[in-house]
């Protein structure tokens, strides 16, 4: 068969992961893969709905594909992902080049969606599995990575977020059983993977559901004793159910990394009010105060949103201080955009396009100064890294990262991928540390 295929993939790690399923499904069956999408006879893009410009970027390509599609009719298009699932068969009218829409749920049945675009040559919407239980992906050996890679123990989310589209594009929380991770992160382990990410729109909530009665904290406690992961991470948590259990996990499961991720969105009350977020200012920094105590040598880092509908000055002047008492190694923020469907629709979005723009760079601002004072303390330390495949711009440097997430890179003369070693830290570059290997490793 043999034909080509382009992906692209916007958002986040969940769709960096089913992109590597379908990659991996595809080469099975014979597809070979370029990055060059004029030479593509299969264009997918898996799309995110999270912010308006995620979207805006992909109806930017109508154009282009277009183009493509008036060239080589014979080029099959498709949007897999959560703007599938979100438009469904609408997508058509808006971007009539394209042959198949794909949701997150239906990812796995690609290579049978293909073959009958191919064969039949009709437009095919797959969105019904949006709640489904089984996950298919994990069959999928093929990795993009050498050294780290991810696993989904949950999707979907029961939260309900006002802003948040991911309910609607993800459906309805439901964890993995855990001897099927174990299972699968097992044989990661042997094959050489040292770093696993655990993958959930709110891991916290791990195991709810599961007939089995366990929670995220006692997954972790099995993975660290049954798997043979070297490091385990997991992305992302909601601050209303991180609790001490979990913070002792990391403290006292020798693989999991000391690195916890927790989305505060604002740091005024009134603000985690209207964005239904079920904490407040103070609630959330008690929870990392007894982070912090419980892992002293973690490192935090959030997610902000700026101009939600009614934020007013003194709201943001409440953010900006939560930053500077929190102290996050990292913070990503992002202006905030009305969801179609979304329960804040209904709020007006009243701060100016202006102001959304301005506080964004003012507290971008802030947390570079908070994040190098932070990491000028590490100055002088030492920190255990482990080295991933050559990424370093520069031959001769390898780049790794530290338990807490850090970026390092050092000369090390040699190849280091996949080793973990030792390494002084000497200087902060931005976010990223540069280190030398301390003697004798
Ligand atoms: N507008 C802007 N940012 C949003 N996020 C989620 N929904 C929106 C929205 N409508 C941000 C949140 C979340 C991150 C993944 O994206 O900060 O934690
Ligand atoms: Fe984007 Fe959220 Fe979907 Fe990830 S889950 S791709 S962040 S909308």
């Amino acid at each position: 068969m043999n034909k080509t295929v382009f992906l692209q993939t916007f958002g986040c790690q969940m769709n960096e992961r089913d992109s590597e399923g379908v990659k991996g499904l595809l080469l099975d069956r014979g597809y070979a893969f370029t990055p060059e999408i004029q030479d593509a006879e299969v264009i997918l893009f898996n799309t995110c709905s999270v912010r308006q410009h995620a979207e805006d970027r992909v109806f930017g390509r109508s154009g282009i594909l277009n183009k493509i599609k008036d060239r080589r009719p014979q080029t099959v298009i498709g949007v897999l992902g959560c703007m599938a699932q979100e438009h469904g068969s609408q997508f058509f009218r808006r971007m009539p080049s394209l042959d198949l829409v794909c949701g997150p749920g239906n990812i796995a049945d690609i290579p049978e969606i293909l073959d009958r675009v191919f064969k039949d040559r009709v437009k095919v919407t797959a969105t019904d599995k949006i709640n489904e239980l089984e996950y298919t992906m994990d069959q999928v050996s093929y990795r993009s990575h050498r050294v780290r890679a991810s696993v989904n123990i949950m999707s979907g989310c029961d939260h309900k977020c006002t802003y948040c589209i991911v309910p609607m594009t993800r459906g309805i929380e439901r964890s993995r059983p855990s001897d099927d991770l174990v299972r699968e992160i097992r044989s990661l382990a042997e094959r050489g993977f040292k770093d696993i990410l655990l993958l959930g729109q709110n891991v916290n909530c791990y195991g709810k559901k599961l007939e089995e009665g366990i929670d995220f904290a006692a997954l972790l406690e099995k993975l660290d004793r049954e798997s043979g992961a070297e490091r385990i991470r997991f992305t992302t948590s909601h601050p209303k159910d991180a609790n001490i259990k979990l913070f002792e996990a990391m403290r006292d499961l020798p693989s999991v990394c000391e690195h916890l991720h927790l989305p505060v969105q604002s740091g005024s009350t009134r603000m985690l009010k209207r964005m239904k977020r079920e904490h407040t200012r103070e609630w959330y920094l008690d929870r990392i105060a007894e982070y912090k105590k419980t892992v002293p040598n973690g490192s935090l880092s959030t997610d902000l949103i700026t101009g939600f509908s009614g934020e007013t000055d003194e709201d943001f002047e409440a953010t900006k201080r939560l930053l500077i008492e929190a102290e996050f190694d990292s913070a990503y923020m992002f202006k905030y955009s009305v969801r179609p469907g979304t329960p804040a629709e209904k709020l007006p979005d009243d701060v100016p396009e202006s102001v959304k723009h301005s506080r964004l760079q003012e507290l971008m601002e802030l947390q570079r100064s908070i994040s190098f004072a932070k990491n000028a303390r590490l100055i002088g330390t030492e920190a255990e890294v482990l080295f991933e495949e050559g990424k370093s711009d520069t031959p001769g440097k390898s780049v790794g990262r530290t338990r807490t997430y850090k970026r390092v890179v050092v000369h090390a003369g040699r190849d280091m991928e996949g080793r973990t070693a030792r390494v002084k830290i000497r200087q902060v570059l931005n976010e990223t540390l540069l280190g030398d290997l301390v003697e004798g490793v």
